[in-house]
């Protein structure tokens, strides 16, 4: 008989339930993230699925900022290689790191920026702590900064890696902008930016790339920066420093921290976010770090212990692993200079693309001048191509990249970059 009613019972709640009336259900409450909008997809990434989607044999994907050898692979560095090699060698370690990072990597990697000879190390003035590669770095320094700054106000040139805004926003700083890029030469608007700085209220930080402008891989001349830094420390501005492509650039690692250390010379209290993706190939494994220059050792001890206590509530302590590596690639002398050649040999192929590309749009017979494309440096070219242009290219010949124009110079190879060449002059005769 129970067995029965049990049946029964079976039955008709299935019935109900399938019919969506089941009394349990119907007075559920309204889920908590009922009212949650739909988030607009990443620029960036949204242009990859679009690329994967492409069936088209000669699709190119020019939007990811990352560097691919000529076979159009993702390249791992020999030193990287090698010191992941000497590492599982010497016995992996699992353990946590310290708050600020591994001190082995923290040093390593200000001495890279500020110079072996510089008087910050010397004297200890560095505040330095590894951060989530650059973007974990930046948002370090944002939150001191909305923490500790006294304006909450900070210039970007115009335009900046997209990812800044949100990343000092969502830190509560305010973002500003000032002029930077001139449309009408596809290179550096130095009179607008000055005029610009000129007029930043007294005190306001302001966001410098140090080198290899992203998106448009325009960079000031040394002059211009000199002149730059002087007007700084007359608005008594606050720099900080983004450098996510140091080396890559120019080949040189000291070339391309001369504005960082122009700065430093020029007597400026500044802050600096660092990147390990680019220049050494460890994009997943999020290498970085952040560093406040102080104005003496009691100032630094004090700033550190601040940073910490910023970093411990957001993710307790950094990945281990590229900071191992990074560690080992630059405290390790062979490794050290084997490192150097890479990175000069990745800026050189890059180097090398961009005149293919100008001198092939020549070939196809474009009257235009391409000049920039030369002139640019570091990953990312800014064609100066207009949208309309933009949407030809993707969907008549399969190139993929952002809608303002932007190339990652780093996905060409020389299998691709005539076909580039002539779809771009299609588009733009
Ligand atoms: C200007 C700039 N800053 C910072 C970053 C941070 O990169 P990551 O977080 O991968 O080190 C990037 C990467 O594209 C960048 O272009």
């Amino acid at each position: 008989m129970a067995a029965i009613r049990s049946l029964r019972n079976r039955a008709i709640f299935g019935n109900l339930l399938q019919k969506n009336v089941c009394p349990a259900l119907s007075v559920r409450q309204k889920s908590a993230w009922a009212d949650v909008q739909m988030g607009p997809p990443d620029a960036i990434l949204g242009v990859t699925e679009a690329f994967k989607k492409d069936t088209n044999p000669k699709k190119i994907n020019l939007g990811v900022g990352a560097y691919r050898g000529d076979d159009g692979k993702p390249f791992i560095l020999e030193c990287v290689k090698k010191a992941e090699t000497q590492m599982l060698n010497e016995g992996l370690d699992h353990e946590y790191a310290p708050i600020i990072g591994t001190p082995s990597f923290t040093n390593a990697s200000a001495k890279l920026a500020f110079g072996a000879d510089s008087a910050v190390l010397k004297d200890g003035l560095n505040a330095t702590a590894q951060g989530v590669s650059g973007t974990g770095s930046l948002r370090i320094g944002a939150a001191f900064l909305a923490k500790f700054y006294k304006s909450k106000e900070i210039y970007f040139p115009t335009p900046t890696w997209g990812n800044h805004g949100p990343i000092f926003k969502d830190s509560g700083m305010t973002p500003k902008a000032y002029r930077y890029y001139d449309p009408n030469t596809c290179g550096f608007d130095f009179s607008g930016a000055m005029e610009d700085i000129g007029k930043i209220p007294e005190g306001s930080a302001i966001l410098l790339h140090a080198c290899a402008h992203n998106p448009t891989g325009v960079d000031p001349k040394p002059e211009q920066w000199k002149a730059m830094s002087e007007l700084i420390k007359k608005r008594n501005l606050y720099p900080y420093f983004d450098m996510a492509y140091q080396g890559f650039a120019s080949g040189s690692i000291d070339q391309d921290a001369f504005a960082l250390r122009q700065f430093i010379e020029d007597g400026h209290q500044l802050c600096l976010a660092q990147s390990f993706a680019k220049n050494m190939g460890l994009y997943g494994e999020r290498a970085g770090a952040f560093t406040v220059v102080c104005s003496d050792k009691d100032e630094q001890a004090r700033v550190l212990s601040q940073i910490k206590i910023i970093i411990r509530p957001m993710y307790s302590n950094p990945p281990i692993h590229g900071a191992h590596i990074v560690s080992k690639v630059l405290n390790t002398p062979d490794l050290y200079s084997l490192w150097l050649e890479e990175v000069k040999a990745m800026a050189d192929r890059i180097i090398s693309m961009r005149t293919r590309l100008q001198d092939g749009l020549k070939r196809e017979g474009s009257s235009r001048n391409w000049q920039h494309i030369t002139e640019q440096i570091g990953m990312f070219c800014f064609t100066g191509l207009k949208p309309d242009q933009v949407e030809r290219l993707t969907k008549e010949f399969s190139v993929y990249l952002t809608k303002d124009g932007r190339i990652s110079v780093a996905g060409l190879s020389s299998s691709n970059v005539d076909y580039l060449a002539s779809a771009m002059h299609a588009v733009t005769k």
